[in-house]
């Protein structure tokens, strides 16, 4: 495959004064992420600071009810919350061997933004965030965290004060602090080669799911689903599946409220191929190649476009999309704090609403094993709103 591409998507669509720091991670990844040196801090980081490897967990009562395994890897169970630590001790590793003195991050539902501060607090890097202002209403309890572990948080007003444009304004500041900072991207999208590194840092969960459940069921699982924000924790979840042709990988996007024309988060059901954040991957676009607005009820979700690596995984059929709605995702919610004991992140129960929803396309007895990418702490006042308890 041409370098920095997966089939024809991917690339490096940016301005000429972003290659600059894009070479140079480039070189970096090359010359120190495979160095024994690395590695072993990284290990060490994961394992005594973060909490790997995380458990895997079977779910009777659900499992009962549906008919099949379900089984969850509990990436909720993870030092700040969600699976975005793998990444950002990656990242923030990595900047400290580059010699770099400062992160910058974007983030959405602000976990990436929590784990970014952590990661740049334990490595004493200097941190900034940049946040939509509207995410910044929403996920205000990540806010308040961000803040206490030492990191400036920007919110960003312009456009739909969300995602998409606190990515706009990472990436303009980037260019004028390239030669202290480095830009420790979220999820496993924008120019090359963060798609490549981020999948690098999140593919842990895959390798350590496949090797749980075959050493606690003596098999594969049949599918493997996880939501889809800009990608990080389901091709995390995917990687090590991929040459499992028996293995069923089934990615899902936020839906939106799902009445007739309603914001979504849909970029591969719904998009179509454009360039959006240094890539060419799936869009939600209008017939003039405007980027629509995205919506969902979960931040983490609510992304007009996708890593180039699902949509490759899409067009050449090796993984599916399916869609869950707001709703979807609060019952899936609500039936894993009352089956199982355990509060999910709005982003996790889009993929168990999915589970939950199209129980009736899974095979009887099968093994279904879910990514729960995070704890739900950070969306109790969304979730109670949403179903009158406040
Ligand atoms: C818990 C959780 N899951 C999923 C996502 C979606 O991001 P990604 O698609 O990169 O995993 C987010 C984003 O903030 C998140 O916080």
């Amino acid at each position: 495959m041409k370098k920095g591409y997966f089939g024809e998507f991917g690339g490096c669509f940016v301005p000429e004064l972003l290659m600059p720091p894009l070479m140079e991670l480039e070189q970096a990844m090359r010359d120190i992420l495979p160095t024994k040196a690395f590695q072993e801090e990284l290990d060490d980081l994961l394992h005594n600071y973060a909490g790997r490897e995380t458990p895997l967990t079977f779910c009777p009562t659900l499992s009962e009810k549906l008919g099949f395994e379900l089984w969850l890897k509990r990436e909720d169970l993870l030092h700040t919350g969600a699976h975005k630590i793998n990444n950002t001790l990656g990242q923030a590793l990595l900047a400290k061997y580059m010699g770099k003195t400062a992160l910058l991050a974007e983030t959405g539902a602000g976990q990436h933004g929590v784990a970014t501060a952590a990661a740049a607090a334990r490595l004493h890097l200097k941190c900034t965030i940049y946040m939509g202002a509207e995410d910044v209403e929403r996920q205000s309890s990540n806010v308040r965290r961000m803040r206490l572990l030492g990191a400036e948080v920007k919110p960003i007003e312009n456009g739909s004060r969300t995602l998409k444009d606190a990515i706009n304004a990472a990436l303009r500041a980037w260019i004028s602090e390239q030669e202290t900072t480095h830009y420790c991207f979220g999820t496993a999208a924008g120019p090359y080669p963060f798609p490549d590194l981020v999948r690098g840092f999140q593919s842990v969960i895959s390798r350590e799911a496949r090797a749980q459940m075959l050493e606690r069921t003596g098999a594969l699982p049949d599918y493997v689903v996880a939501a889809v924000g800009g990608g990080s924790n389901a091709i995390g979840a995917f990687h090590a599946f991929v040459p499992d042709a028996g293995v069923q990988l089934i990615g899902v996007e936020g839906g939106g409220t799902g009445e007739p024309d309603c914001l979504n988060s849909c970029s591969i059901n719904l998009g179509r191929p454009g360039v959006l954040h240094g890539e060419y991957t799936m869009l939600l676009q209008d017939e003039e190649g405007q980027i629509l607005p995205s919506g969902s009820i979960s931040a983490g979700l609510d992304y007009p476009g996708v890593g180039p690596e699902h949509a490759y995984l899409n067009a050449i059929g090796r993984a599916r999309y399916g869609v869950a709605y707001d709703g979807d995702a609060l019952e899936a919610f609500q039936a894993l704090c009352l089956n199982e004991g355990i509060l999910p992140a709005l982003e996790s129960s889009h993929a168990l609403g999915y589970v939950l929803k199209h129980a009736a396309e899974f095979k009887p007895g099968s093994r279904v094993l879910v990514n729960l990418s995070g704890r739900g702490d950070k969306d109790m006042d969304i979730i109670e709103h949403a179903l009158g308890l406040k």
